[in-house]
């Protein structure tokens, strides 16, 4: 179900979170990213009280990857989540929104020497080490530094996630950390044991995005438990944290039916204490890392409708003043969205109609078939669940200028990232 945050005004406008889209599109320009600055609040709060308050000694971190800007970093903080960052750009961000360190969690499958380098000048919390060779990255750095830092090992633990397969990463086929299956997990953690510049705190697994099924973050609890007792089988230690990742589904469009979170992690976290009191385990710190739960549904993108387009018999096109360039997801995934023409929000949908962009692309599609009302050039379109990996995927394709981004607070709008100029667009050309 679609929630609260979306009403229809006097005028007939589509209003988020208290405001008129029809008058943000006219104050700031389209294309425009508004999101709900109090719909992400309140989602912290949610996870807050299923997570953190309820169970003692866990966290959540924000998977800045989905919507990474300082603004989203400063919210984080106030929050109290801890956050995971990719990439030295995601780091530098939230260096700069002044984010405590010792809450940053640094992933990625081949952070480079640059990197590493660049995580031990800034003293962020944890390296997720997700491959042999930056076991040895980081254990030479932490030579030169004479330093020690604390690690998590990533881990694949073989858990279908039954989504889309470029977004699924827990599998065995996986780019991403040490198998479970077939012991490279476990040797791989005997190797970061004897290494004298780091200290093992824990496992992580992450295994996909958008996944609707319960089962499949049960399963992987599971798997990262009783890797946990193998690891204290073979080596004698009891690790201190398990991280499960992210990847809760969220509401696009009609149909999508997401399970509730607090339901989702409760059955996490019982799993893990059964599993745990079963076998004389310590209870470890559990962590989760949602990144699109917290920022989707909070987000809506407006447009200016331009060309409409009808080939008889075939389909009719109409066009907005963005596409691909600030949402790639539906070229890339074949992700569905919902749309609403934010100024005849009041009227009836009368006719099927194609969202296309404005790149130099066919693919360039935002929603292949949708119901709306007839439109015109002029008309604002609103997509909606725009929040997350929209901006932090967008390009600048036919060198198009980003969008702005707008977020809304008790009914009132801010700007938080300018609309980029035609000066930006050149800025790094040296001819
Ligand atoms: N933790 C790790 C290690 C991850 O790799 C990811 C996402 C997350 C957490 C957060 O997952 P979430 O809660 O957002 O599902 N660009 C794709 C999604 C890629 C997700 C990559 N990893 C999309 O637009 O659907």
């Amino acid at each position: 179900m679609r929630n609260g945050q979306f009403s229809i005004n006097e005028k007939g406008h589509l209003v988020f979170a208290g405001c008129d889209t029809v008058e943000l599109a006219e104050k700031y320009g389209t294309p425009l990213y508004v999101m709900s600055e109090d719909g992400i609040r309140e989602n912290c709060g949610r996870i807050r009280s299923a997570l953190m308050d309820k169970y003692p000694n866990t966290l959540a971190l924000y998977a800045s990857k989905a919507f990474s800007t300082t603004a989203i970093y400063k919210i984080m903080k106030e929050e109290g989540f801890g956050i995971d960052v990719v990439s030295s750009g995601e780091l530098y961000t939230a260096c700069q929104a002044g984010f405590p360190m010792e809450k940053v969690y640094f992933h990625g499958n081949n952070k480079t020497q640059e990197e590493i380098e660049f995580g031990m000048d800034r003293e962020v919390g944890y390296f997720v080490v997700d491959s042999n060779y930056e076991i040895d990255l980081i254990q030479k750095e932490t030579e030169k530094r004479n330093k020690k830092v604390k690690v998590l090992l990533r881990v694949s633990p073989g858990v279908s996630a039954h989504t889309h397969e470029y977004i699924s990463t827990g599998q065995l086929d996986s780019k991403f950390g040490f198998p479970v299956e077939g012991g490279e997990a476990l040797d791989a953690i005997g190797r970061v044991l004897e290494c004298s510049g780091m200290e093992l705190k824990g496992i992580h697994c992450h295994i996909g995005s958008q996944i609707f099924n319960k089962d499949a973050h049960r399963d992987a609890a599971r798997v990262m438990i009783d890797l946990l007792l193998q690891i204290k089988k073979r080596f004698g230690v009891e690790l201190e944290q398990v991280n499960i990742g992210g990847g809760f589904g969220i509401f696009y469009k009609e149909g999508d039916m997401p399970p509730a979170i607090d339901k989702l992690i409760s059955l996490i976290m019982t799993t893990i204490h059964s599993l745990c009191s079963e076998n004389n385990l310590e209870l470890p710190k559990i962590i989760i890392e949602p990144g699109r739960w917290m920022v989707g549904e909070n987000g809506i993108t407006l447009y200016t409708i331009g060309s409409v387009k009808e080939i008889k018999g075939v389909r009719k096109y109409v066009s907005v003043d963005g596409g691909m360039t600030d949402n790639p997801r539906t070229a890339l995934y074949q992700a569905e969205y919902d749309a609403v023409v934010a100024n005849k929000a009041d009227e009836q949908p009368e006719e099927l109609v194609t969202i296309a962009g404005k790149c130099c692309e066919s693919g360039d599609i935002l929603i292949w078939d949708i119901k709306l009302p007839r439109v015109d050039h002029g008309d604002t379109l609103a997509v909606l669940s725009t929040g997350a990996y929209n901006y932090s995927m967008s390009s600048n394709y036919n060198r198009l200028r980003k969008p702005a981004i707008v977020f809304l607070r008790n009914g009132q709008s801010r700007i938080i990232l300018k609309r980029e100029t035609h000066e930006d667009i050149v800025r790094n050309d040296m001819e």
